[in-house]
């Protein structure tokens, strides 16, 4: 493989340009991170530290083997909402426990008692999802007050799918451990209920499909919390327990005991990896600040891959489509990157090689920077719908696990054709800077206003261009706000946004997830010459 050549200037005023407002765009991420670490107030806090308990956070890190990392995923689910704040009322993320990387799911028990909001459920199937894909056990730290009352209708329906999920990864092989820390009511008690290993610790958790209120308005009987769902009855008792911890450092020991019990590919330990040959710094720099203005995506890949090696596959066809092999942490990885307009013989490109990745099983990674498919007469007669829908085709019905960044624009079809949310990675990120949306915002208003003009030369109206234009600056204004990054990791479209300079390290820690799992390559057909 060769070594890339990169072609910038430090200097250029480009360069400069992007690096400054790419640092505004970390500054607004950096504020948007310490939101997410917002555990509680301080009332609920001082009492948790009071009781010598430990808080969600501090329990993952406990849990966590001492060198490993954590890779938080969706800690902006619920920014923008009406909901309990951004990242919801649990935090989660992948890390290695006793060398098994596992998903790590701590409630939040110190906001709300850890009721379980809207975005919180999503949150949640999405962690459940990427646990199932990635056959990673999973940790659940329990402590919730079970569904966020006043928002019952909007989560009754769907809330179930996390006890299907806990039982359907169980039958793949993938177990569920839960330690249960205080109080699990209702809903809650079926995720400690549902899960292969139940640690409960002496003295907090409470397990119980009512608590002593409601069974005294239901059958009149008079309980207390400790005698109905304490760890002691459960452990010696009922048997929904099987383990009982001393303390919460017991429970975190014995999870960590069980983790290391389970038969599993350990840590990837390779040692000569090749680390980029340019400047992870550089990438602010490289990267496009306005999505508008497009970028070599080379310069990016090159400062993301080990050694800056990349073999490129037809780099002199359909160039607004860079396609090639190179490898992150020494795994192997087939890249698709945009660098300008889906053109036809781009999608073809791409989907030729998305057929050869299957064929040698080696995952995707999709670099989307995309303004969409190219419009016109010219192109409508080659057949562009038909060669982008051969695009959308091969990544539907690829098998190998892709990998996708959202590294600027991400509109129209060209979403879709690069893998975006519905084509189902196994990850998703993207940039602080990008926009996803069907089009750019003057597009969409604009083309409103065409539609609104000619409705009314039909109907022999006169168009009010006054009237036209202030709703083309309405909607300019809504299309720019459901279009940025944060409004769509708020309704967790993606697994969180990213400081592009920590693109390799996310990379690393997604395919060592996707590593866990043996895939294989759809092989329906040879390889068909596109
Ligand atoms: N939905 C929404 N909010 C809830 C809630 C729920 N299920 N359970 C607790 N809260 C809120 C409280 O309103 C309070 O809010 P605030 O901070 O704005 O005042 C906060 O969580 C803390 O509750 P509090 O009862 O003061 O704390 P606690 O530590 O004494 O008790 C629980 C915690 C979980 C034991 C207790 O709140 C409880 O039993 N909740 C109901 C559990 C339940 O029956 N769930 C069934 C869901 S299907």
């Amino acid at each position: 493989m060769s070594v890339f050549q990169s072609k910038i200037n430090r200097n250029s005023d480009s360069y400069q340009r992007n690096l400054a407002l790419m640092k505004e765009k970390i500054t607004e991420l950096e504020a948007k991170q310490q939101e997410a670490l917002f555990q509680g107030e301080d009332k609920y806090l001082t009492r948790t530290k009071k009781a010598g308990r430990l808080l969600a956070r501090e329990r993952i890190e406990m849990l966590l083997d001492a060198d490993s990392p954590f890779m938080e995923l969706c800690p902006f689910a619920g920014w923008g909402t009406d909901g309990f704040g951004t990242g919801g009322t649990v935090v989660a993320g992948m890390g290695f426990v006793s060398g098994r990387l596992c998903m790590l799911n701590s409630n939040v028990g110190t906001i709300k008692g850890g009721a379980i909001d809207y975005a919180t459920l999503q949150k949640g199937l999405r962690i459940g999802e990427i646990a199932t894909e990635n056959h990673l056990p999973m940790i659940n730290m329990v402590e919730s007050a079970g569904a966020n009352l006043p928002d019952q209708a909007k989560i009754f329906n769907y809330g179930g799918a996390n006890f299907r999920g806990i039982t359907q990864r169980s039958k793949l092989g993938i177990p569920t451990i839960s330690i249960v820390f205080g109080s699990s009511t209702a809903g809650g008690a079926y995720i400690p209920g549902m899960s292969d290993y139940v640690i409960m610790v002496k003295n907090e958790a409470k397990v119980f499909l009512a608590g002593p209120p409601l069974v005294k308005m239901a059958t009149n009987e008079v309980t207390d919390e400790e005698s109905l769902g304490g760890a002691k009855m459960h452990s010696t008792v009922s048997g929904v327990s099987d383990y009982m911890a001393e303390d919460e450092l017991d429970g975190i020991r014995i999870a960590r005991e069980i983790i290391s019990y389970l038969k599993s590919e350990t840590r990837n330990t390779k040692s000569e990896i090749a680390e980029p040959k340019f400047e992870k710094e550089e990438i602010l720099g490289v990267v496009s600040a306005d999505v508008r203005i497009p970028f070599d995506q080379r310069e990016l890949i090159a400062r993301i891959v080990d050694g800056s090696e990349f073999s490129e596959f037809k780099p002199a066809y359909g160039s607004t489509l860079i396609t090639g092999y190179a490898k992150i942490n020494g795994y192997q990885i087939g890249i698709i990157a945009n660098n300008g307009v889906l053109f036809s013989e781009a999608a073809n490109k791409g989907a030729h090689f998305i057929q050869l990745c299957n064929q040698n099983n080696t995952p995707l990674l999709f670099l989307q920077n995309i303004t969409g498919f190219m419009v016109g007469k010219k192109y409508e007669e080659e057949g562009i719908i038909k060669h982008g829908a051969k695009l959308i085709n091969a990544v539907s019905n690829s098998t190998v696990p892709a990998i996708t960044i959202i590294t600027g624009a991400s509109y129209g079809a060209g979403n879709y054709a690069m893998c975006g949310r519905a084509y189902k990675p196994r990850f998703l990120f993207t940039y602080p800077q990008s926009k996803i949306a069907v089009m750019g915002p003057d597009q969409l208003a604009g083309v409103m206003q065409t539609i609104g003009r000619q409705a009314a030369e039909k109907s022999g109206i006169t168009y009010d261009e006054e009237q036209g234009k202030a709703m083309a600056g309405y909607m300019v204004k809504e299309a720019e706000k459901q279009s940025n990054a944060w409004y769509a990791s708020g309704q967790v479209w993606d697994d969180g946004v990213i400081d592009p300079r920590e693109t390799r390290n996310y990379l690393k820690f997604c395919l060592e997830a996707i590593h866990q799992t043996e895939f294989e390559g759809a092989k329906g057909f040879g390889v068909f010459r596109m």
